[in-house]
């Protein structure tokens, strides 16, 4: 699929988003090694802290429907351009380090690269 196509789709559900406190919308499609795509939004709580990203939100959906082997996560948000943060980079690095994140201000402008690149020396618990 191509970095486009899934970018579209992270931005065709970033309205789904509960995110009442921040306003910052945030879409997130991940793509699985099979061709599946699997899409998350943002849920803000009361309890600040208990919010979880959208990123996240679309591995637990993948992860819960069987699926783990992930190629590529596109992110879009109300703002625009938004990378994953620092705890979504570190749940990503669990399944592929080599994942590709792309994010940009719309479809036509996007940038992409590794996670490996966006978290350098990630946290396994095994040595690889
Ligand atoms: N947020 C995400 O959904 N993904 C990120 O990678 C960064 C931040 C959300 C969390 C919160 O609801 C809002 O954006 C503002 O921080």
């Amino acid at each position: 699929m191509e970095d486009r196509e899934l970018y579209r789709q992270a931005k065709a559900v970033l309205n789904r988003a509960y995110a009442p406190y921040s306003g910052f919308r945030v879409g997130a499609a991940l793509l699985t090694k099979e061709g599946r795509v699997f899409t998350g939004v943002n849920v803000e709580n009361s309890s600040y802290g208990a919010t979880i990203c959208a990123e996240r939100v679309a591995v637990g959906k993948a992860i819960s429907d069987g699926f783990r082997e992930f190629e590529a996560i596109a992110v879009a948000s109300s703002e625009g351009k938004a990378w994953p943060c620092g705890i979504c980079r570190q749940f990503l690095y669990e399944f592929n380090t080599n994942l590709r994140v792309i994010t940009g201000i719309d479809a036509e402008h996007l940038e992409c690269c590794t996670l490996k690149e966006l978290l350098a020396c990630g946290f396994r618990l095994s040595a690889e």
